[in-house]
């Protein structure tokens, strides 16, 4: 099976080893990947991921027998609708179906046709109505602009004033916010993987979304992950039959099958990643956001543990075959990653700072690095985008996987390097409690 993976980033570097690791698999390319990819794969730099004609010329013209799309913009752009339109299968949701991630409005107007629980939400495309909605749901105020906004889109505060001004300047660009009610509780990503009828749940994870430690300073698309989630594990609703139902089972029942159910009952079926990210409440699990693709940083930790070959995986779902009963199998263990960012992320990172120690990270045992915004620079590696390196630690405990994660990451220096020191530091210490009902 030769494989084509569409996307510069972390992610896709992730999948690409991934699928390395899958014997069926005989050949991956990444379009256009990045300077780590690169090392690994044959790479098509100069490829448009989110251009449909591009993207599909290329497919068509090697001959793949998957392509594999890895972020958001290409998913809205139609590039899977286009490479199947020529006859390739495509893992990745239509435009139409990433309108999950794409319009959160529309993401809630599912939710509530599928009876999944959620935030209660306003959509608003005036000030006078976002006021009003502040004041109904009080502080802390989530604001999030309604397109999509790599993550940073949303601002959740105390102050209203900061609250209302991100609404202006959202309405300024043209756009609409929703604004919804505060959802308090730790929260997970969980993967669903979907053929547009069946699913099965990866491993959850969770990730750190604010720029600094303790969860300080503006949102970014992420700066670490781990998994799995020991804290989930005593984790149990009781269902309307009465049957106890784990964390995993319970986001597929309430949120994952209606979803996918109420995509295909409106001709969007969706084939692919369904990331549903969750806040555990003290009422039970609320969606927080959907997003059509994997996470980044988690799947860079949750491709780490899978051991059922993705290949095969990710082809039967795009091809329609993943079975009622589809289980995946999981290595012992944890993996936990680390990302380094850019001076200045996520506000406008410098670029082009030479980077140091990667190989030597690489070395470490049980360590891995993978790249997202990272270019070669006459031979030199350089820093070319706001996340420029996951750093992966796995490890028999989850303190041995963050302590081999750091590992790397203190092999690793640019000028203006950051990142987080408290990746999974509150489960290390025993500190993320959830109030499970039933
Ligand atoms: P989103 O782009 O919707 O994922 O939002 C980005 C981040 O903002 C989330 O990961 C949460 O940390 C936070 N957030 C979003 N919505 C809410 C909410 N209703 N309550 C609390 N935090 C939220
Ligand atoms: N890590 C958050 C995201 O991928 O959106």
């Amino acid at each position: 099976m030769k494989i084509l993976v569409v996307g510069p980033g972390g992610r896709e570097h992730a999948i690409v080893r991934a699928l390395r690791r899958d014997d069926a698999v005989t050949e991956v390319h990444a379009a256009p990947g990045n300077a780590g990819i690169a090392l690994d794969v044959v790479t098509h730099s100069g490829v448009d991921a989110s251009d449909p004609a591009a993207v599909t010329a290329l497919a068509s013209a090697e001959n793949f027998d998957l392509v594999v799309v890895g972020p958001e913009a290409p998913l809205a752009a139609g590039v899977t609708d286009a490479v199947r339109d020529a006859g390739i299968p495509a893992f990745g949701p239509s435009a139409a179906a990433a309108q999950l991630e794409a319009s959160k409005a529309f993401a809630k107007e599912i939710m509530a046709a599928a009876g999944v629980p959620t935030a209660e939400a306003v959509h608003a495309s005036d000030l006078g109505t976002a006021a009003g909605a502040l004041d109904r749901f009080g502080a802390p105020h989530v604001v999030k602009d309604d397109g999509l906004a790599a993550g940073k889109g949303v601002v959740v505060t105390d102050d209203r004033q900061a609250a209302l001004a991100h609404a202006q300047a959202c309405f300024d660009a043209g756009g609409t916010v929703v604004i919804e009610e505060f959802l308090d509780g730790p929260e997970v990503s969980l993967f669903v993987i979907s053929d547009g009828e069946n699913l099965v749940p990866l491993s959850p994870a969770q990730d750190f979304k604010r720029i600094y430690d303790d969860d300080a300073g503006p949102n970014t698309g992420g700066m670490g992950a781990y998994t799995p989630l020991d804290w989930l594990q005593d984790y149990t609703e009781t269902d309307a039959a009465g049957l106890t139902r784990n964390f995993t089972e319970v986001v597929v029942d309430q949120v994952a099958r209606p979803t996918l159910a109420e995509m295909a009952r409106r001709g969007k079926p969706f084939i692919g990643v369904l990331y549903c990210g969750l806040a555990v409440t003290s009422r039970g699990v609320r969606v927080v956001e959907f997003n059509v693709r994997f996470g980044d940083p988690e799947t860079q930790a949750v491709l780490e543990r899978l051991a059922t070959p993705l290949g095969g995986l990710l082809l039967d779902a795009s091809t329609g075959v993943l079975g009622a009963d589809r289980q995946l199998e999981w290595s012992e263990g944890y993996a936990a990653d680390v990302v380094i960012a850019a001076e200045n992320y996520p506000d406008s990172p410098r670029r082009g700072d030479v980077i140091t120690g990667v190989p030597e990270a690489e070395a470490l045992d049980g360590v891995a690095v993978l790249h997202a915004g990272t270019a070669d620079q006459e031979g030199a590696l350089v820093t070319a985008g706001g996340r420029v390196l996951a750093v992966v630690g796995t490890g028999d405990t989850l303190q041995e996987a963050v302590d081999r994660a750091y590992a790397g990451v203190d092999a690793i220096s640019w000028q203006g390097a950051q990142h987080r020191t408290d990746i999974a530091a509150k489960a290390l210490r025993g500190e993320i409690t959830v109030g499970a009902e039933g």
